[in-house]
């Protein structure tokens, strides 16, 4: 799929109205006969695209799968998405960022992937992650920090999420620190974030999210049904999955511009306004052993602040909630 079907999308999606093949010959700078090539070759990828003899073109619907050129004029003009891979089927997104990242993919290039064989969770679980269902993908970032700045990237991608599908599907969005994305106390989304340092700087960070979109409540296998949850569970619409990654990554990226200019402060305000735990009894393994205490606060580099019964505070700069009590 050429830049030509992509301008030919970004141009019909913005008329929303039948277009010309000579107005879209002008736009794209293209003949009208590699026009009528590209719409047909769109055609065939599944685009609706009704045609009314002097009238033009007119883009009536996409394609059921994600498509690479939907996701790619979705996210015209942002840096996150510059670059978009996507895939049927793939062992792990993050996989193949890695790889990409180390052969020396730019800031922004974008993973995505139908169907995960071996999606990863955070501490060594496995990630469920079906064909159909989700946003299985991954983002490639080059921020330049030193190693503490690279858990706040992960923070603001958690925000990012919330802040989206709060704002485009009106679900209430928490973030229960590190960085799990739940909604009536049910996790919709989770991240993994994998990065690689050249002495104690961040060579690249690869940030792996995956939403649970499509997903039906009986679709949930066993051991996650009581705990999971989807944008169509919350919301009872059947929305387009690459809508919800076009809202998503653009939230990210203002977050994560934020954290580049001005610094985490305003990042963590937006995680405390939206902290499942601030106030709350909590329970943290560490690598240390399991710590519990009240969640009094998240600090400048992304700990977690728990006060302990005897007054202390314990410091976690990682962790694994294992309960709100
Ligand atoms: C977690 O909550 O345990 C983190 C889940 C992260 C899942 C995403 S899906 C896309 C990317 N590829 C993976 O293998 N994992 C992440």
């Amino acid at each position: 799929m050429g830049d030509l079907e992509v301008d030919i999308i970004l141009n019909l999606k913005k008329a929303d109205r039948h277009v010309t093949p000579a107005e879209l010959g002008r736009a794209c700078k293209v003949t009208e006969g590699e026009v009528s090539e590209a719409v047909g070759e769109l055609s065939g990828r599944g685009y609706r695209i009704d045609h009314v003899p002097g009238e033009g073109y007119r883009l009536m619907g996409t394609p059921d799968l994600m498509d690479v050129t939907d996701i790619r004029s979705d996210l015209h003009g942002s840096v996150l998405g510059g670059e978009v891979f996507a895939f049927g089927r793939v062992t792990s997104t993050n996989d193949v960022a890695v790889s990409l990242a180390r052969g020396g993919s730019p800031e922004g290039t974008l993973v995505i992937a139908e169907e995960q064989a071996r999606g990863r969770g955070r501490r060594g679980r496995v990630w469920f992650s079906p064909p159909g269902c989700g946003l299985w993908f991954s983002i490639i970032l080059r921020p330049g920090l030193g190693a503490e700045g690279s858990a706040t990237i992960s923070l603001a991608a958690a925000a990012g999420v919330a802040e989206s599908l709060e704002e485009a599907y009106g679900i209430r969005a928490q973030i229960k620190w590190p960085n799990d994305v739940l909604v009536r106390g049910k996790k919709i989304c989770g991240i993994l974030t994998e990065a690689e340092f050249i002495d104690n700087t961040v060579r690249f960070v690869v940030v792996g999210i995956g939403i649970n979109v499509l997903t039906g409540k009986e679709q949930f296998p066993d051991d996650i049904a009581a705990i999971a949850t989807s944008v169509a569970v919350e919301t009872g619409r059947r929305v387009s999955r690459t809508g919800v990654l076009a809202c998503v990554v653009k939230s990210i990226e203002a977050n994560y511009s934020e954290l580049r200019h001005h610094g985490f402060e305003g990042i963590r305000t937006k995680l405390l306004q939206r902290s499942a735990l601030i106030g709350k009894m909590t329970r943290v393994k560490t690598p240390d052993g399991v710590v519990e205490g009240v969640a009094a606060d998240i600090d400048i580099s992304g700990a977690l602040l728990l006060r302990r019964e005897d007054g202390s505070t314990e410091r976690l700069v990682a962790g694994e909630v294992m309960g709100i009590l």
